[in-house]
């Protein structure tokens, strides 16, 4: 039987699901795959909480030399989340040769090539199932299951807290806030819900899963943003009648070699799969050369789901001869402009206009000037002289012809506002 010793570095949401793991199915572990797993350390400040796991206090604390120093531990697997003191603790974990484990999305997307570089020299592991997706074997899919393609595309909904959000306020109404909170409740938001919402987190696991799966560094900056924050629960409504889903959806192309990435609350069709993705679940579609699309779907967040990952990475790492290199994330600065494209997609525009005769021709003729065919128009009665809500879908279009043709309707006389623009996707 092969004894791994493994800490554990914080007890928060996901600590303390790997904990109940480790624990209840200690004994399977040994019987299936040969492996006494035992949490030799852990570190965390709040000792109520290591109480209430039933963790033994004598191998809490807050000191990492506690767990560099002791030999019989070969795996850490780090929670704290955020980047100091995670980067500096795990840094000293592969200087003293250890694997680690990580569910830090921050961390790993912003200096996965620093972690890179201390692993290669000790020849450490470092595993990172969890940091994307969740429960969901997204990573092991990408580098083991779909390794005979070239990856062409990723898309989908990566962040469970902002998909919780938006499903509760579709389907059930609910108020922005008052999602948010439960979402932070249930233990899918980040410490500072403002990286789930404003589509941090979508942007830290779509440059994760876009290096991996292009063989090429694309760096978190390199991901166009937008969260879902200034999402009016109005165009969700409307979106509904016209036959759509708003999700944040994360959505990344390799085409020859030119990459393009981006996060931003889109329309969906209803009958579109990943419409259905509801509450805390994710789902990701990889595009393959050879396979075509392969889609993922489970539970994006949450004590548990995240947990299975850790443990399944602490069992793989275990059974490892020698650790897996990812060289092109050895790579600290690219040059960004190389990211710069023109993204063609399907829009959803909102506005208030004049409630008087020419208002819709002035506007579709400004469409027509920039080449945007008009897919549908739903004009809602009006609420006043002045607002007459106006609703248009346009054919497929480059960002920088829409953007033009929204300025321009911007200055049109007959036209109050511009409220909403949305990408639709297919
Ligand atoms: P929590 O805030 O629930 O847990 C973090 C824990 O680490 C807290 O108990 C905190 O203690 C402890 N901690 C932080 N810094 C230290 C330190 N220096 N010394 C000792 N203890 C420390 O966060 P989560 O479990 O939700 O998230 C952890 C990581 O996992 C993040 O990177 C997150 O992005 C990622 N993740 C989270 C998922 C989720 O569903 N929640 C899913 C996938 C990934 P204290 O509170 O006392 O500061
Ligand atoms: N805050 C993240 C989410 C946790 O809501 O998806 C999982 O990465």
């Amino acid at each position: 039987m092969k004894k791994v010793g493994v800490a554990l570095l914080g007890l928060g949401t996901v600590g303390g699901g790997t904990y109940e793991i480790l624990v209840k199915n200690r004994e399977y572990f040994r019987e299936t795959l040969g492996l006494d797993v035992e949490v030799k350390a852990v570190l965390e400040k709040n000792l109520d909480r290591a109480k209430q796991l039933g963790v033994d206090l004598k191998i809490v604390s807050t000191d990492i030399a506690d767990v560099v120093k002791n030999p019989d531990i070969s795996i850490v697997a780090e929670f704290f989340g955020g980047i100091e003191p995670a980067r500096t603790f795990l840094l000293e974990a592969l200087k003293a040769g250890k694997s680690i484990v990580t569910a830090n999305k921050e961390l790993f997307s912003k200096h996965w090539y620093e972690l890179e570089a201390a692993a290669k020299q000790t020849g450490a592991g470092l595993y990172f199932e969890a940091s994307c997706v969740g429960g969901v074997p997204i990573i092991r899919t990408i580098e083991e299951g779909m390794q005979s393609n070239k990856i062409e595309q990723i898309k989908g909904i990566i962040n469970g807290t902002t998909n919780y959000i938006l499903t509760a306020m579709s389907d059930e109404g609910a108020d922005y806030a008052a999602a948010l909170k439960r979402a932070q409740e249930l233990g899918y938001a980040e410490f500072d819900p403002t990286a789930d919402v404003e589509g941090f987190d979508a942007t830290y696991k779509i440059s994760i899963l876009s290096t991996l799966a292009y063989h090429k560094r694309v760096p978190v900056e390199a991901v166009k943003r937008e969260g879902i924050s200034k999402v009016d629960a109005v165009d969700i409504q409307i979106g509904k009648e016209l036959g759509y889903t708003m999700k944040l959806l994360a959505l990344s192309k390799n085409v020859n070699g030119k990459i393009e990435a981006r996060v931003a609350p889109v329309f969906v069709p209803t009958s579109h799969p990943l419409a259905s993705v509801k509450g805390s679940f994710n789902a990701v579609y990889l595009h393959g050369d050879s396979v075509d699309d392969i889609m993922l779907y489970g539970r994006g967040a949450g004590a548990l789901p995240t947990g299975s990952a850790i443990v399944s990475d602490i069992l793989f790492a275990a059974k490892q001869s020698e650790a897996k290199r990812y060289p092109y994330a050895e790579k600290g600065k690219s040059d960004l402009k190389e990211f710069d494209t023109d993204f063609v997609s399907k829009y959803y525009i909102r506005l208030k206009a004049a409630d008087e005769e020419g208002t819709l021709a002035k506007i579709t003729h400004v469409l027509g000037k920039e080449n945007i065919n008009i897919e549908s128009v739903l004009q809602k009665k009006p609420i006043s002289s002045d607002n007459a809500p106006i609703v248009f879908v346009t054919d497929k279009t480059a960002e920088s012809n829409i953007k033009k043709a929204v300025e321009e309707i911007k200055n049109l006389g007959a036209v109050k506002e511009v409220d909403a623009l949305y990408r639709v996707e297919e």
